[in-house]
């Protein structure tokens, strides 16, 4: 199938790349020249796993780009992978994403057939009818169910493993109004639905709008649960990691996201969570239990630092701060717990040294006049304490950089390092 692509962020450009590797005709759309230039010359102009060499293998052939929406009239399906950033309250913001629906309706004023138009961005419940489809109406001069379509089909890609997780859902959701709609969304999968078995949930439009957020919320919330738990685990000298083994092979539970510590961050729980607290209050309906698993969030960088005040007045002290980015195996550094962690060692008056093998450019134009180290073991010398916040596998193989602290005070976020005698260890949560 032909399909066009708006929006070339980390989203779209997966989806693009992995569709063009399904088999179909990619055009991706974007407004900014160097982006589409990029993919014009095999380039991915962003990092993800396995991206860079689908994009090098499709440009040119099945994978192109271009700024001029016209393009899309070439086209049977046009997915909207546009950003929906943060408003001040939380709620979304869609004037990107209405901009970009108006120019796309504008270039279907021309198109004599049918059209699909499926939105991939995260919107609240009722965007995809309420907001986009009246908006191409009235750009485009058509009518909604006679001479095109709206769909939602969220996505739910991580960070760090988009590509695999595009190319092995757990699930594929097709949120339509109409049965060619279906059809259309079903024959543009078929290929990884012969491959890969995945499930599909054919819903309405709201549903699949709402199956984004409860995912995210749920998983963020979980996150959250064990977090609470591990900090009532830890009043105790009860281990959480043995209890979430243990409450994990309970098939209702499960054994995944139980990973207790210092809190989820990126570029999608936080912002998903906040946005669906915010579209619940504009119904007037208080989410009590998704605001508790944000404060239980908000509160975790905290717990680390007093644990660390336990052992160390960090007052006019070293303190390495290990790992930066939200996860390990990304650069990304929005929303990380390094970020309150790193404030909260300012609070106190202590000299940070931070390490991240990726991402210091990142959190250096956050935080520009800290110090950044080039290895674990240079910011480890001479520290009065530090603080594991982010599980990077080569956290795990520290030993003898420890013996190079001024005192060997470890505060562990994420549950990695190895402990030994002549380190003074504490788990947020075990
Ligand atoms: C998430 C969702 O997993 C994905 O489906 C959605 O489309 C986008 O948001 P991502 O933000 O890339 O993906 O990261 P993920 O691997 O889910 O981790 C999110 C955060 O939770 C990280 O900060 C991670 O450290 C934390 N986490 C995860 C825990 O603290 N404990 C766990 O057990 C799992």
């Amino acid at each position: 199938m032909n399909l066009s692509i708006v929006g070339s962020g980390y989203v779209g450009t997966t989806i693009a790349a992995c569709f063009a590797d399904l088999g179909h005709d990619v055009t991706a759309i974007d407004i900014d020249e160097t982006v589409v230039s990029k993919l014009n010359d095999g380039v991915a102009p962003i990092h993800e796993p396995g991206l860079a060499d689908l994009v090098k293998t499709h440009a040119g052939t099945s994978l192109r780009a271009t700024t001029d929406y016209s393009a899309v009239r070439e086209t049977d399906v046009t997915f909207l992978a546009l950003t929906t950033p943060s408003n001040p309250d939380g709620s979304i913001d869609l004037s990107i994403m209405k901009a970009g629906t108006r120019s796309l309706g504008d270039a279907l004023a021309d198109k004599d057939d049918y059209h699909l138009v499926v939105v991939k961005s995260t919107v609240t419940p009722g965007t995809t009818g309420d907001v986009i489809r009246p908006l191409l109406e009235e750009a485009s001069g058509k009518v909604a169910g006679e001479d095109f379509g709206v769909a939602m089909n969220p996505e739910f890609l991580r960070e760090g493993s988009a590509v695999t997780d595009f190319l092995n859902p757990d699930k594929l959701v097709f949120g339509a109004e109409a049965a060619r709609d279906y059809d259309l969304l079903e024959a543009l999968y078929q290929p990884l639905i012969d491959r890969t078995d995945a499930p599909v949930v054919k819903t309405g439009l709201r549903e699949a709008e709402m199956i984004k957020y409860a995912n995210n919320a749920f998983l963020a919330a979980k996150i959250s649960l064990i977090n609470e738990l591990g900090n009532i685990c830890k009043a105790y000298d009860v281990d959480a990691y043995e209890v979430a083994d243990a409450i994990g092979l309970d098939e209702r539970i499960g054994p995944h996201f139980l990973r207790s510590g210092v809190g989820w961050g990126g570029s999608c729980f936080p912002k998903d969570v906040a946005a669906l607290i915010a579209a619940a209050r504009d119904t007037g309906y208080e989410p009590q239990l998704l605001q508790a698993a944000v404060d239980v969030n908000d509160r975790q960088p905290g717990r680390m630092l007093s644990l660390l005040d336990d052992h160390v007045d960090v007052s006019g002290k070293r303190v390495a701060v290990l790992g930066l980015a939200f996860k390990p195996g990304t650069d990304d550094i929005r929303e990380s717990r390094a970020i309150p962690t790193i404030e909260g060692l300012l609070d106190r008056g202590a000299t940070v040294v931070a390490y991240d093998p990726v991402a210091t450019d990142n959190m250096r134009a956050r935080f520009p006049d800290i110090e950044y180290a080039s290895s674990a073991a240079a910011a480890l010398a001479g520290a009065h304490g530090a603080l594991v916040v982010t599980d990077w596998d080569e956290f795990a193989a520290l030993d003898l950089e420890f013996d190079a602290m001024e005192t060997p005070v470890v505060i562990d976020g994420r549950r990695i390092v190895s402990t030994r005698e002549g380190i003074t260890y504490e788990g947020l949560t075990w």
